[in-house]
């Protein structure tokens, strides 16, 4: 991520194939183009960390993998290679598509196989996602090898087109001496701590870097796209002395521009910033995670209590650049009405348990008719934060202990503090079929925190 290059967008021209656009299907308006790429995971050996060399697994080469970048209208399709030892899938979290393209544990894809993943960018979804694999199990293992990346859709009418735009793709991870990834599968004492934290990281990385260097111009406004896509970690971010406006969450941009301090941006979850920069001509600034409280006593790491660097903001020497104006109003995001609710569905996360249960591929935990709209409430009975994940639709969160949310926001993924209640609402528009939720905690997913909705044809058209 250094000025010259921004960060990855560049790789993913060259995989692009544009093709003539064949047809639509009869979810899509028509498109004005098909991209065609492939993505293959193979084992790799990689520099992850300074000095050493890894034994991980890489979506073409490289870790993050390529960022796909689409429109709204694109009609995708990918070419899955899995010349991994083990099944794998990739599934494009947040992407609102048809349940034969989700790659969820459903449909696995065996070593040496093969998958294409079709779907059609809908009108209205522009956004920051980011794709991993979700075989049943071994996501976790899969996503600390080195799989994962991240997913720009763009709007023909995004009210922050003109603004220079920067990716941040934060993980963690924790190497062995020898450089290996350090992946506790014993009994051993942190192991049992991963079963219960999710497993955590000692290095921090920004695109695969640690603590990389991003260069601003003075009086510059940048639009940062940052995704979580760490097993467990909470992020807090803050920049010292920053005004910083939040703007978008993973379904997009919001309607209006938040001004914050800082943001908590959990497991899962990506968000959208915009960066004044307000620094002298040369000076630097650098962006920390603060400390987050998501631990049980029993269980919380020595150093949690530690505020940790993530990157350098360093100004370039250039004349600072006159203020911009930035748009009070991003889009109209619609209401989901309360009063059309048809069900509730009502979620208890305990610790390994969503209601008393753990996954079971055969079996259906919950059932809307397409077209519905349902509440979901989601309780939090113990004392560590759970992040709950929908596959297949963006929800609006309604409150938080009663207490109503401040602002509408597109979601598929949100943090559910230690004994907190949360309500949001949903609209099954489109794409019957079997969807996963579960707890985005990798560990806590791969042990069973996680169950089926199946969205049933029968309705269709009718609230
Ligand atoms: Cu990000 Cu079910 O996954
Ligand atoms: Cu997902
Ligand atoms: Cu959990």
């Amino acid at each position: 991520m250094s000025s010259r290059r921004p960060p990855r967008f560049s790789t993913f021209a060259a995989l692009v194939a544009p093709l003539l656009f064949s047809g639509a299907t009869a979810h899509a308006r028509p498109t004005s183009r098909t991209v065609e790429l492939t993505l293959t995971a193979s084992p790799a050996r990689l520099a992850l960390v300074p000095g050493q060399s890894t034994d991980a697994f890489a979506y073409n080469g490289q870790i993050p993998g390529p960022t796909l970048e689409f429109r709204e209208g694109d009609r995708v399709v990918i070419h899955f290679r899995n010349n991994l030892p083990e099944t794998s899938t990739i599934h494009w979290h947040g992407l609102h598509i048809p349940a034969s393209a989700d790659g969820s544990p459903l449909n696995p894809v065996k070593p040496g196989g093969t998958y294409d993943y079709v779907f059609t960018i809908l009108p209205g979804t522009a956004g920051t996602y980011w794709y991993h694999p979700h075989p049943d199990h071994r996501t976790g293992d899969q996503v600390a090898k080195g799989l994962y990346g991240a997913i720009v859709v763009r709007a023909a009418d995004d009210p922050l087109a003109s603004i220079p735009e920067k990716l941040l793709v934060l993980s963690d991870n924790r190497f062995l001496t020898s450089g290996e990834v350090d992946l506790q599968h014993h009994d051993s004492p942190q192991a049992l701590i991963d079963e219960q934290n999710g497993r955590e990281g000692d290095v921090l990385f920004v695109n695969g870097q640690v603590i990389p260097r991003l260069t601003i111009r003075s009086g510059e406004v940048q639009r940062w796209r940052i995704v979580n896509a760490s097993a467990a970690r909470v992020f807090r971010l803050a920049l010292p002395g920053h005004e910083v406006l939040y703007v978008g969450s993973d379904g997009g941009l919001f309607e209006r521009p938040v001004p914050v301090k800082e943001i908590v941006l959990a497991n899962g979850e990506r968000a959208e910033l915009l960066v004044r920069g307000t620094g002298t001509p040369g000076s630097r600034e650098t962006l920390q995670t603060l400390p987050y409280d998501r631990y049980t006593p029993q269980t919380r790491p020595a150093n949690w209590n530690a505020p940790r660097d993530l990157l350098t903001l360093q100004y370039s020497d250039e004349a600072p650049l006159a203020p911009v104006v930035l748009p009070s109003v991003l889009r109209r995001i619609p209401v989901l009405d309360t009063a059309k609710a048809t069900a509730t569905h009502v979620i208890v996360l305990s610790q390994g348990l969503i209601n008393n249960k753990t996954m079971d591929m055969h079996r259906v935990d919950a059932r809307g008719p397409l077209g519905a709209t349902e509440i979901w409430q989601i309780e939090n009975v113990v004392g560590m934060d759970h992040s709950f994940h929908l596959h297949g639709f963006q929800f609006q969160v309604l409150d938080r202990n009663g207490v109503p949310e401040p602002f509408r926001a597109w979601k598929d993924i949100v943090n559910v503090p230690k004994h907190e209640t949360l309500r949001f609402i949903v609209r099954y528009d489109d794409y019957p079929g079997k969807w996963m939720f579960h707890c985005h905690i990798l560990d806590h997913e791969d042990h069973g925190m996680m169950g089926i909705l199946e969205v049933t044809p029968q309705h269709r058209g009718r609230p």
